[in-house]
């Protein structure tokens, strides 16, 4: 079967210009001008531009959290990512009971038969002896080639900063790239006390306790650690302070190995949103923080200090004792309201891979703080190339995949939950006027999405191995 799009603009991380693209069977076999081809079915791309599928590498998908889990699973958070223009994933394995790759199998179980995406695994490190380092060697073998460390969720998740020198040391060493999560888990849990201690159990405490200098502090330290792990190379998620970026532009300025993503959610919303009647739906870890911090977030991205826009998916019902309609049928998974005399037992998290290309296209692009060509870096071809999918994933080329997102520039559209697919009750974007939205997506040649269908299904996404990533900056 092949596909013949004509007409289009293509769109890459460095050029556009007009031309065919010639689909065969899962891949693009021929880019070019005035393409022909005897019994291609032929999609007019007039007045759209093609860009590569996006690329999210940070989504929670059906994560066990506080006695609930995550609201999407591999199947609804695919299809969610499909409509805003995303065709593939990364995903966390936490490292529960087992070994590394009894972990890795179990997560696989889960995954394999629903992702409608394609989807690449990091492996999360929160548990580490000699057995763990031997086998951090053979992660690579399992097409996992990033792992995460945290400086928080003390006795829950963190590792001390003998043990993330050690990790890192050894994923050096494998081809591998530490990811870190940095908060300082000893400030936050003596707040945490405190603020309960006080009676204050509104989600704004959850910001409260999590303070930004955690974060600054952590991820200089992880910088810090990382150049003495040999000049480990070194990612850092979620950023959602100034001060990260100016450890990111420090680090970087110093010869460092590291480079970092931020999220949508720390480019729009502060600390101020959790104070509203429903700001639950707001608590995530790292929390929002303030205007200042937005703004200089926004300068990292324009500088391109900060390599990745990714959206760390991982939500929640708001109310998840009324169920909503998904594919017709009643859905209510319990959410936000576990936390409701207590933010220390919301569950963190919020929906955000279908947002991200639609809303950062309107919010970056239309307002002239990125080209289409940044936006193309930032959404597909950077985190393909850092995390080793590159040129199969997050490129526009003869022999990549043929993901491709459609996007029509004018289209508008007043979002929320119910342009969303995500499975949960709420949007952070409701009512917020957009302009450019995908209105065709091809996952390895073929249509997932034509507007508002859907022609993905349960195990249309297929599971990635991962090469060696590269190092940007
Ligand atoms: O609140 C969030 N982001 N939950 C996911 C866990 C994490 O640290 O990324
Ligand atoms: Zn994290
Ligand atoms: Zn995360």
């Amino acid at each position: 079967m092949a596909i013949l799009i004509k007409h289009g603009t293509l769109v890459t991380a460095s050029e556009t210009f007009k031309a065919d693209i010639l689909v065969e069977g899962e891949k693009i076999s021929l880019i070019g001008q005035d393409l022909t081809h005897p019994n291609a079915e032929e999609i007019d791309a007039s007045g759209l531009l093609v860009l590569p599928g996006g690329v999210d590498p940070h989504v929670h998908l059906d994560l066990p959290m506080f006695n609930t889990v995550s609201s999407d699973d591999h199947y609804t958070g695919g299809k969610a990512a499909a409509f805003g223009g995303t065709t593939t994933v990364i995903d966390f394995v936490p490292q529960d009971e087992g070994t590394l790759a009894e972990n890795i199998d179990r997560w696989r179980a889960k995954a394999d038969p629903k992702a409608s995406v394609d989807y690449g695994f990091h492996m999360n490190i929160t548990r580490f002896d000699q057995a763990v380092a031997k086998e951090i060697f053979s992660l690579p073998d399992l097409g996992i080639t990033s792992l995460k460390v945290f400086t928080a969720y003390n006795n829950r998740l963190r590792l001390s900063d003998g043990e993330i020198f050690r990790v890192m040391r050894v994923a050096h060493a494998a081809g591998i790239l530490t990811l870190v999560h940095a908060e300082n888990g000893d400030i936050i849990d003596i707040l945490v006390d405190e603020a309960l201690a006080a009676g204050n159990t509104e989600p704004y405490f959850h910001a409260k306790t999590r303070p930004a200098w955690g974060t600054v502090e952590a991820s200089l330290r992880a910088a810090a650690l990382a150049a003495q792990a040999g000049d480990a190379p070194l990612y850092l998620v979620h950023m959602n302070t100034g001060g990260e970026v100016d450890q990111l532009a420090y680090a970087q300025a110093h010869g460092l190995k590291m480079m970092g993503e931020t999220c949508p959610q720390y480019l729009f919303f502060t600390e101020d949103d959790l104070r509203r009647e429903d700001g639950a739906k707001w608590v995530c870890s790292p929390p929002m923080r303030k205007a200042k911090d937005n703004a200089r977030l926004w300068e990292g991205v324009e500088s391109q200090t900060i390599q990745v826009m990714a959206t760390d998916h991982c939500p929640f019902f708001y109310d998840g004792t009324t169920p909503i309609l998904y594919e017709g049928q009643p859905v209510a998974i319990p959410g936000k309201e576990l936390g409701k005399d207590d933010f220390t037992k919301i569950p963190n998290g919020l929906p955000g891979v279908g947002d991200r290309m639609p809303i950062i296209w309107t919010e970056g692009v239309g307002t002239g703080r990125m080209t289409p060509n940044q936006f193309v870096a930032m959404h597909c071809t950077n985190p393909a190339r850092i995390f080793g999918l590159y040129p199969q994933k997050g490129a526009l080329i003869p022999g990549a995949d043929a993901d491709i997102a459609l996007w029509d520039p004018n289209k508008a559209v007043t979002y929320g939950a119910n342009v969303a697919r995500h499975r949960t009750d709420y949007s952070l974007y409701e009512g917020w006027q957009l302009k450019g939205f995908p209105v065709k997506v091809f996952l390895r040649g073929k249509m997932i999405v034509d507007g508002e269908n859907w022609y993905g299904s349960p195990g249309s996404g297929r599971y990635l191995h991962r090469q060696e990533g590269e190092i940007l900056q």
